[in-house]
């Protein structure tokens, strides 16, 4: 339960998601992780290719280490104490009358899955958080993305954990964000040019 305020009624889920850094290093058996898995599977995607692939390492796992590495360092320093490690990549190619072609929405539909995934975590007392911050070149490699393949993501998933343990600098950013009102992202007929 966050105290964020909605300017129209909206499902408590979508508020009660947020994407803290203070995380508790301990593992996440298969059986949690997988039923994230599930949400993310059954996200909407354009003809229904389902573009999107979750790359992972569990703390425990030989390859965390190598997964943690190709973080910028200033998510390294929270996301080490995840207890997964995500690299949500898509196929910015589809199959079309039997030839590959340019998706047009492979990022958008990843994008419905990752939220899926994090609003299913969220739901079961878990914590997600996105990060763009990673050398997307390094990762291209540690995780062997195929070919046409965008890494879109990195996703820290874990328990919450004590927000006295986070330096400082981020004690005081770790609180649910605010948003722009409603009025700010919608256009009525169409853009003003
Ligand atoms: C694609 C994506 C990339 C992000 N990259 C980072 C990042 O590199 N480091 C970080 O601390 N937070 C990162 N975030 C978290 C956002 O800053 C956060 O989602 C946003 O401020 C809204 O806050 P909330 O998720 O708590 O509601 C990222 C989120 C997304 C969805």
């Amino acid at each position: 339960m966050t105290d964020r305020k909605t300017d129209y009624p909206a499902l408590p889920l979508f508020t009660d998601r947020w994407s803290p850094r203070a995380f508790d290093p301990r593992p996440v058996d298969d059986a949690t992780l997988f039923t994230l898995f599930e949400a993310a599977r059954w996200a909407p995607s354009s003809m229904n290719l389902q573009p999107w692939r979750f790359v992972y390492a569990k703390r425990e796992d030989a390859h965390w280490e190598a997964f943690l590495s190709v973080l910028m360092e200033t998510n390294r320093l929270w996301a080490q104490n995840a207890s997964a490690l995500l690299y949500v990549i898509s196929d910015s190619e589809m199959e079309y009358k039997g030839e590959r072609r340019p998706s047009h929405s492979h990022s958008f539909d990843a994008g419905a899955a990752w939220m899926s995934l994090a609003l299913q975590a969220s739901s079961m007392g878990l914590i997600t958080h996105g990060m763009a911050g990673v050398d997307f070149d390094a990762a291209r490699s540690i995780i062997n993305a195929p070919e046409g393949f965008r890494i879109e993501a990195a996703i820290a998933v874990g328990y919450p954990g004590a927000k006295a343990d986070l330096p400082e600098a981020l004690q005081a950013r770790e609180f649910p964000s605010d948003r722009r009102p409603v009025s700010d992202i919608i256009v009525h007929g169409p853009m003003a040019g």
